[in-house]
């Protein structure tokens, strides 16, 4: 079976047992504090398993792009050394919402693998949950019991808390799990050796490929564990490494997976791939690097596809290191020295293809995104590696040296221990990690966040959202919290019902009150955001009785012209499409009451004459006076299939608000707030186009109310010029005319002042006495500029043999010297660059330049009179 038909045999078989098959969720988690990346299949559940949120379907089965670089689950190191860990995997992964649970997960599981894949049975160990003292659980003899139907009690194999309870991070949902082990080894080597002495050790051929997680738990912050409202199964199966065992190969890389990367690396680099070379081998540190480069590039692109960026921090960071990591193999051991990384993009999109779509249809714009973070890594790159090849190490990297090599030539730590380890020194990282706290404490204050645990006032599920349709409502809180940024205490609500919006969509949350039953007294409500889900209410003090009744009111004004703004969005985005072509699409929009910024992919700079058409698109569909169509609980597909805009690495549910304004025009899947009419807006305006990233534009512009400013300050602007420019008519006309005439009368006053220096140079040639064969000036001259003051000079030294002269001058207030000796008469002392370096102390300034021309500039012109006493005394006898 190819990789393709494998994976579809998953989804088909769950298919078959009433499951739902839904996509997968974007790679970058947006609204979960407690993640930057999806690590799980199960994450884009997380709200089901803690009861936050109402189940549609009870059974679903899908495929989600993962990635396990960052926090609890973190498999960087071992990528590309070895032959099955990876930074982007995909997770097949079936789930019970609190329908099935134990007897089906394991019986199915069994089924799937040994009748529909035919792998044998005896290459199969099943491991369960040993029980935990310490957390007072148990030992889950139900899934042993379970499992004896199926498998010999000698290839059950009892797991400690490690391995047999799976925990998504920190906190969160939880609970015991039985893993599904495959030994690979050929028969021969698994007579002499039993296969279960090697599950969990490490063994590159016996491995772990699916994981039954029965999720019970919610681990708190405090880690104690409280028991979920029902009982779930999450399920994990990498498949990677499923498709190597089923197509019979010892390594991932060796699986069409990932063949068609490896082969085309191989091609343009010229070394052979060698697939089972061992450390110190010939054809090793190739065959790592092509691993590494394979891998890397599906992380890369399905983050930067969906969504997010390279940068200098957070998720942005995390990709950038994995990119830099990769360059730096590729340079280091497959001689690419130019950019190569990005044409590994098309081939990846390729192989994509009808699986995550959005890699394809953005592959140009995640290429040239790739591209410009080679080649400014690689400018780098070659400067920092010779510094690390001459640094003497010791055994060990010294913290500030590694520092220099991160902050300097943007090698991320994780890449210098790497290379460290090549030559078998370790990095002080204490050092370096307090070098960076230096740098980070210079740069900004602390921004440490202590979030209290929720106190809950009213149990319920969800929050109703009413705010499409009322702008207050009466309602109690459901619970709060407290939390503590930067010496502040805040309070954050969830209600029961709420007409406040909370961020999202680039969209800025609803502010307003939280009013007590007499309507007398209030809480400010400062911002709203979702959290997993969960609309919170940011407020900087607790109301007295928070088990009363409360009005929740938004602030009406601030929603109108962020609406305004919201809608004006819909019709850029449009436009833009329709003027620059279907390739644009949103990389981040932020919108407020204020202002709209929207950033969207796209490679030059926009001309002129297209952003006036783009204004013009937008002001026309507003004088069209478009009323608004607001569609709520559309299926996804139907919305698609009606060729709505959708964003990538956005997450969208089975059913999709759609809103439109005029069918042919704009038509966008947004949870924001939307003017009634287009008319609303009243007038848009850009202000800038800029670039914010390789291959990324934004435009800024303003609306209503406050566009109307800005034109009118434009035109007050306007009128006041013409009324300086005395009633002309035509401005631009008679700026040009000025413009010329002051270029005229520039040139005519730098005649005269040429003028005025030819008629000074034979009244100061007069002034010259021979002192000791010397002939010396020493005066000052008043002219307007320093080229004047040099021409002279070099004018009078023409006229005055064996010449020592010096001026002094003002000019604009400031004071300078000039020296000029005849080079016959030069000496050592007889220096003009010595002379007005000394000179120079008298009017508190410097100055430089030859032996025989040399001038100074300075702040204090009451010493000119010294200057021009003192040069004589640099004749000698
Ligand atoms: N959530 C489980 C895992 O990731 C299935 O292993």
């Amino acid at each position: 079976m190819t990789a393709k038909e494998i994976r579809q045999t998953y989804l088909d078989f769950f298919k078959s047992k009433q499951h739902q098959i839904v996509a997968s969720a974007p790679i970058v988690v947006k609204n979960d504090p407690t993640l930057m990346f999806t690590n799980a299949g199960m994450n884009q559940f997380k709200d089901l398993f803690l009861g936050e949120a109402t189940v549609k379907y009870p059974r679903v089965a899908d495929t989600q792009r993962c990635l396990r670089v960052s926090g609890k689950h973190n498999d960087l190191e071992e990528v590309g050394i070895d032959t099955y860990h990876h930074t982007m995997f995909e997770m097949l992964g079936n789930w019970s919402f609190g329908d099935y649970f134990k007897k089906e997960a394991i019986a199915w599981s069994w089924e799937l693998l040994t009748e529909v894949y035919k792998i044998p049975k005896d290459q199969l160990y099943v491991s369960i949950f040993e029980g935990d003292d310490s957390e007072g659980l148990p030992r889950d003899t139900e899934a042993f019991e379970l499992w004896k139907q199926y498998v010999d009690e000698d290839r059950i194999i009892l797991g400690n808390k490690k391995d047999n309870f799976w925990e998504m991070g920190d906190t969160g949902p939880c609970g015991p799990c039985s893993e599904i082990h495959v030994d690979c080894r050929p028969l021969s080597e698994r007579n002499e050796v039993s296969g279960k002495s090697l599950v969990n050790a490490d063994h590159p051929q016996v491995i772990e490929i699916w994981n039954n997680v029965f999720m019970q738990f919610n681990r708190l912050k405090d880690g104690s564990l409280q028991t979920l409202p029902a009982q779930h199964v999450d399920t994990g199966m990498g498949f990677e490494r499923l498709v190597r065992v089923l197509q019979g190969k010892t390594s991932n890389y060796d699986s069409d997976v990932f063949q068609p990367l490896i082969q085309f690396i191989s091609e343009k680099s010229g070394f052979e791939y060698v697939s089972s070379a061992e450390p110190g081998d010939k054809g090793w540190n190739e065959a790592v690097a092509m691993r590494v480069m394979a891998d890397h590039i599906r992380a890369i692109s399905f983050v930067i596809a969906d969504g997010q960026l390279p940068s200098n921090n957070k998720a942005g960071y995390v990709i950038r290191r994995i990119l830099r990591r990769a360059v730096r193999y590729a340079y280091t051991f497959l001689n690419f020295k130019e950019p190569f990384l990005n044409q590994l993009v098309p081939v990846l999109a390729e192989q994509f293809k009808g699986v995550f779509d959005e890699l394809y249809l953005q592959k140009d714009f995640v290429q040239k995104v790739v591209l410009e973070e080679e080649v400014s890594f690689l400018r780098t790159l070659a400067t920092g590696i010779q510094r690390f090849e001459k640094y003497e190490a010791n055994g060990k990297i010294d913290g500030n040296f590694a520092f220099e090599l991160y902050d300097t030539f943007g090698f991320p730590i994780d890449l210098t221990e790497l290379m460290a380890r090549e030559k078998g020194w370790s990095v002080d990282m204490d050092g370096f990690n307090s070098a960076l706290a230096e740098q980070k404490n210079r740069s900004r204050a602390a921004t440490a966040i202590d979030t209290g645990d929720w106190v809950i006032v009213n149990q319920d599920n969800e929050t109703e959202f009413v705010g499409y349709d009322l702008t207050e409502i009466e309602t109690e809180i459901l619970k709060y919290r407290k939390v503590s940024a930067k010496g502040k205490d805040q309070y954050q609500i969830v209600l029961r019902q709420t007409p406040f919006y909370a961020e999202s969509g680039g969209q800025v949350g609803d502010t307003g009150r939280l009013e007590d039953h007499s309507r007398q007294f209030w809480v400010e409500i400062t911002d709203t955001k979702k959290e997993n889900g969960v609309i919170v209410h940011y407020t900087d003090t607790l109301p007295t009785d928070v088990d009363g009744k409360f009005w929740a009111v938004i602030d009406e004004q601030k929603r109108e012209l962020t609406a305004d703004n919201h809608s004006a969005t819909h019709l850029l985005h449009a436009a833009l499409k329709q003027v620059l072509g279907a390739h644009v699409n949103q990389k981040g929009s932020l919108v407020n009451a204020d202002n709209l910024r929207f950033d969207f992919s796209h490679f030059a700079k926009i001309t002129e004459e297209d952003l006036a058409e783009i204004e013009k698109i937008v002001n026309r569909k507003i004088r069209e006076n478009i009323k608004l169509n607001e569609q709520r609980n559309v299926p996804y597909d139907e919305a698609i299939n009606s060729g709505v805009t959708a964003l990538f690495g956005e997450k969208y549910g089975d059913f999709v608000r759609v809103i439109t304004f005029d069918d042919h025009f704009s038509k966008e899947l947004c949870g924001g707030t939307h003017v009634n009419a287009t008319g609303q807006i009243g007038y848009f305006k850009i202000i800038s186009e800029s670039a914010v990233a390789a291959g990324v534009r934004r435009i800024e512009a303003i609306t209503a109310s406050k566009a109307e400013e800005y034109i009118v300050n434009q035109s007050k602007e306007l009128t006041q010029l013409k009324s300086l420019l005395k009633g002309s008519q035509q401005i631009t006309v008679a700026v040009q005319a000025l413009l010329d005439e002051n270029a005229k009368l520039k040139k005519e006053v730098e005649k005269n002042i040429l003028a005025k220096a030819g008629d000074m140079k034979q009244d100061i040639a007069a002034k010259a006495v021979e002192i000791n064969g010397v002939n010396f000036i020493a005066t000052h001259v008043d002219l307007p500029n320093a080229d004047a003051v040099k021409n002279l000079a070099f004018e009078v030294k023409a006229l005055v043999p064996n010449l020592y002269l010096v001026f002094t001058t003002l000019i604009d207030d400031k004071p300078g010297i000039t020296v000029m000796i005849a080079e016959e008469v030069v000496t050592d002392t007889l220096n003009a660059a010595k002379i007005v370096r000394e000179l120079g102390k008298e009017i508190q300034g410097g100055g430089g330049g030859q032996p025989f021309y040399a001038t100074a500039g300075g702040k204090n012109s009451a010493g000119l009179e010294t200057v021009l006493e003192k040069a004589k005394s640099f004749i000698v006898k």
